[in-house]
């Protein structure tokens, strides 16, 4: 990629405006460019609203240093409590040259390009790796990256035999969906997926031709309606760091418009999560198959 100008995430605009034309990098946004693939000291300037966790906020930093120019600007941003308190240690640790401002409860960091950068572990921390525990491929920041969900972990449990054509709405490395394609009746399965990292992963540990990758917000999908037997789904409650519940709502309103009449939802959630009500006027049936350990699986019907 040979982009001057990039941006990784949406920071806020009054803190940090990136460069007019800047390509996004974010494996959070359908269609961005991967950091990745920037070549190394390609970059005039990168504005980085940095993520919250620790391994994937580290290998960021390192990508965005590795992809700076040596004359080029590196802003980095974070709220305080959500890792802008350690981006100055952080930087420092990386061999980065930096200014600190604080403004509007984040921290603000402006780095030029040090001559003895030390990315390497941090690289190599935040890279995909096969985890022997999970048998999976994973990454540092993707979603429970190092442990099976206890959520999805209920949903295996209670899996019915489902069979023909299926969604997996925010797929995830594919744990669910591994499951569903271990039964022969299945017929295809469409993972949908926002984060690219995950579905990266996903491909990763799926090899099966039934399968198809989408990476897509599964609020704007271009995906048939009224065409799947089945739709399963573990679906998120946060969105941007914050609890959205209203997410979690709209994919049960999008599982339902995919669905075939008699169609089934199959999903797993918080308890504490206000989804009955959706689940009611979305569907014609909908009853509990599980309760434990805070969390409900429900089936559907449309
Ligand atoms: C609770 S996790 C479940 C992941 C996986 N299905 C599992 O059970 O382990 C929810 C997933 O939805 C993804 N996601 C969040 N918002 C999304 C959106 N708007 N469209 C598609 N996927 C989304 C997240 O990246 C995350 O991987």
């Amino acid at each position: 990629m040979t982009a001057a100008h990039a941006v990784y995430g949406r920071p806020p605009r009054e803190l940090a405006e990136p460069a007019r034309g800047a390509v996004q990098l974010s494996p959070l946004i359908p269609g961005s460019q991967a950091i990745e693939d920037v070549e190394a000291g390609s970059l005039e300037s990168l504005v980085i609203l940095a993520p919250p966790g620790s391994i994937e906020r580290r290998y960021v930093l390192a990508q965005g240093l590795r992809a700076i120019r040596p004359d080029g600007s590196l802003t980095v941003l974070a709220p305080k409590d959500k890792g802008g308190s350690r981006l100055a240690k952080e930087l420092t640790a990386l061999g980065a040259t930096f200014e600190e401002t604080a403004r509007r409860h984040h921290r603000i960091c402006v780095a030029g390009r040090a001559a003895e950068l030390a990315l390497d572990e941090a690289l190599q921390a935040g890279a995909p790796r096969f985890s022997e525990a999970l048998g999976l491929w994973t990454q540092p920041g993707v979603f429970s990256w190092d442990r099976l969900d206890p959520g999805t972990g209920l949903l295996l449990a209670h899996l019915p035999p489902l069979a023909g054509r299926g969604a997996d709405l925010g797929a995830g490395l594919g744990v669910l969906s591994r499951a569903v394609l271990a039964q022969g009746a299945v017929t295809r399965l469409t993972l949908v997926e926002t984060d690219r990292r995950a579905l990266d992963c996903a491909r990763r540990n799926i090899d099966d031709a039934r399968a198809d990758f989408l990476w897509a917000d599964v609020r704007q999908t271009d995906l048939a309606a009224g065409e799947l037997d089945f739709v399963v789904m573990n679906p998120p409650f946060h969105d941007g760091g914050a609890e959205d519940r209203a997410l979690g709502q709209t994919f049960i309103e999008t599982a339902a418009g995919l669905l075939k009449p008699a169609g089934r939802l199959l999903m797993v959630a918080n308890r504490h999560l206000p989804y009955e009500a959706v689940l009611k006027r979305s569907f014609s049936a909908c009853h509990l198959l599980a309760e434990a350990q805070g969390f409900k699986v429900f089936e559907a019907r449309a």
